[in-house]
């Protein structure tokens, strides 16, 4: 069987498959120098000798031999053979192979893409330069704006000059047919039959896919007309939501695994001058799910960095959305006052801008940052409603751990409680898994994930007792409340029924005296009423009571040790962990399991001097 495939069909998967990227799916690779290490996948070593060269694309293990490039890579990998390797990467990099072509159409092609990018490439060309001549109203323009002509260069602005055919002209010079030139999307057809050329009087952003080949143009005005921004037709080689602005600049440092994703061309140019050279624009508003997955292929974190105005939201929500779909890691970066990057920088200098970095915020914070904007009023209205809000945001907080963090954090930030926040969370757990009354718990203790209820790590009657007791106490005498809840709070309790009865004497501590708990927990009457009917030791009082909330901190210590531990079963049979991986979480599992073995101590030697 010949060779099915074109020598450029081949060469454009290569393309279009980064090495390093495919590698790394299947081992884990060390960046060591210019090049990559990693254990040969190919036979059983102990020290890494299997090496992976990003700028020819080749890899090599010095153990076994083994070499070659991403193809042969696959076809030993997945054992396949030729064809199904590149059949294999073709899908991985979205290019359409249609077995049932020919060769020839496939070659054809091929090479009317290869035209499009020359003749997209000579336009570009012929814009740089009508930039460089001097004088000229985008140059003027551009530099008034900050840009240096380095940063120009580098990114091949250029301009279009006010006229109606001089691109048309100078393409048909070089030897292009009108039809393939508006193939481009570089022409048009007028209306008394000739062409026309589409871009006139506008600084122009020749617009790169990842291999480097100029596929269109974005071309902005000088001065207010309408529209700001003309982009290229849809053609061949140019769909608009197939491609990210910048990506190719990006891509040339293998190391740079943040991408900063912005809305606009400017801001791509602005950040690069001002060292950002990992911003890239979605050409528009939000990011389509195959730039999502392009942009996933370059990096390991997104940071969002979309306009701050209405549509720059809406943009972001629905951009985060695919990135969420598609399980890339990323983090939300807001300016102030609706500033763009371009501006914010020009304002407030690339310092500034990196601590926005650093201090970006994940999807809760930024959801809850939204939450925040639409209800900041001081009213209790307004604090209510934002307390709902913003529980019905964390009550998706998968982890107990974080979601404790977060109510922790928002209790500070809003000043409203704790437990309050904790209720209203209950209140909303309770109504997506319970029809019709709004709490309903089984009795006794319930194998459940939810923060509401703790598993009990062993059986101990005694905490119980001492749950049961704090609660008759702050029950029959409101002046302990203050008193027992300076110490713990309702999820140190382990029963989901007392927590939610701690939780809400909490919030009313102040005005409890002529209220009936069974009213408002009807369906709690039957425990209510053995926790009044629970014997009650009065002998030195403060002692007893101490002695019971320490148990409760006891308990709770020893939970969380028995979770932790669990935790760490769970990393060690995790497949899908590196080694380092496990070692790193071990040991930062480890060493919180150590804090609090440390307190469960003090709390026991509190006891004895007790
Ligand atoms: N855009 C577009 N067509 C328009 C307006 C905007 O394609 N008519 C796209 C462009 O990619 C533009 C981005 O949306 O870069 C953001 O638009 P905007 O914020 O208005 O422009 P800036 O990039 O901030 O440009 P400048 O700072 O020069 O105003
Ligand atoms: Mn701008």
């Amino acid at each position: 069987m010949g060779n099915f495939f074109s020598e450029e069909l081949i060469n454009e998967i290569k393309d279009s498959n980064e090495i390093v990227d495919v590698i790394s799916q299947y081992i884990q690779v060390k960046a060591v120098g210019l090049s990559y290490k990693a254990l040969c996948p190919f036979h059983n070593e102990k020290t890494p000798s299997f090496i992976i060269n990003p700028e020819k694309q080749i890899y090599k293990c010095f153990g076994c031999g083994e070499g070659g490039d991403v193809i042969s890579f696959i076809m030993k990998m997945e054992n396949l053979d030729f064809i199904e390797s590149i059949e294999l990467l073709a899908k991985r990099a979205n290019i359409e192979i249609n077995r049932t072509e020919s060769l020839e159409d496939i070659k054809k092609q091929i090479k009317g893409k290869n035209l499009y990018y020359e003749i997209n490439k000579k336009a570009g060309l012929y814009f740089y330069k009508n930039l460089t001549k001097k004088p000229n109203p985008a140059l003027k323009y551009l530099l008034e704006r900050g840009l240096t002509s380095g940063i120009l260069k580098s990114l091949g602005l250029g301009y279009s000059i006010d006229s109606w055919n001089s691109l048309m002209q100078y393409l048909q010079e070089e030897g292009y047919h009108l039809s393939d030139i508006e193939k481009c999307g570089l022409i048009r057809p007028g209306k008394s039959g000739g062409y026309y050329d589409y871009f006139r009087n506008r600084i122009m952003f020749p617009i790169f896919n990842v291999r480097g080949e100029v596929v269109g143009f974005g071309g902005r005005v000088i001065d207010d007309s309408m529209p700001k921004y003309l982009n290229s037709p849809e053609t061949q080689v140019f769909s608009k939501s197939n491609i990210l602005y910048g990506l190719n600049f990006v891509r040339r440092d293998t190391r740079n695994r943040q991408i900063i994703l912005v809305e606009g061309y400017m801001d791509v140019v602005a950040l690069r001058q001002a060292g950002f050279k990992n911003a890239v624009a979605s050409l528009g508003t939000s990011l389509t799910e195959f730039q999502g997955k392009l942009l996933k292929k370059y990096c390991d974190e997104i940071i969002v960095c979309f306009d701050g105005d209405e549509a720059g939201e809406k943009a972001t929500m629905r951009s985060l959305d695919i990135l969420n779909k598609i399980g890339c890691r990323f983090r939300i970066l807001v300016l102030p006052d609706n500033k763009d990057p371009d501006d914010f920088i020009k304002l407030y200098g690339k310092d500034k801008f990196q601590e926005h970095i650093d201090n970006s915020m994940s999807l809760i914070d930024y959801k809850i940052f939204l939450a925040r904007n639409e209800y900041f009023g001081d009213t209790i209205e307004d604090k209510v409603k934002l307390a709902k809000k913003i529980s019905d945001i964390i009550k998706d907080v998968k982890s107990p751990i974080e979601r404790e963090g977060y109510i922790e954090k928002v209790a500070n930030e809003t000043g409203i409680s704790k437990e309050s926040i904790k209720l209203e969370i209950l209140n909303k757990i309770g109504n997506t898994f319970v029809h019709g009354s709004k709490f309903k718990y089984s009795s006794g203790y319930r194998k459940s994930n939810s923060y509401i209820e703790m598993v009990p790590p062993v059986e101990q009657k005694g905490h119980i007792i001492a749950e049961k007791q704090l609660i008759k106490f702050m029950i029959t005498d409101n002046k302990l409340i203050r008193y027992i809840l300076n110490s713990i709070s309702a999820e140190d309790f382990s029963v989901a029924e007392h927590q939610e009865i701690v939780a809400y004497l909490a919030s009313n501590m102040d005005n409890m005296k002529d209220k009936r708990l069974e009213e408002f927990f009807p369906h709690l009457k039957e425990n209510i009423n053995k926790i009044l009917l629970t014997d009650i030791e009065y002998i030195d009082l403060n002692n007893t009571l101490d002695k019971y909330i320490v148990n409760l901190k006891k308990y709770k210590l020893l939970y969380n040790i028995r979770i932790l531990e669990e935790e760490q079963h769970n990393i060690v049979n995790n497949p899908c962990l590196t080694e380092e991986e496990v070692e790193n979480k071990l040991l930062n599992i480890g060493t919180e399991i150590m804090k609090k073995n440390t307190q469960l101590q003090k709390l026991k030697r509190s006891m004895k001097g007790g």
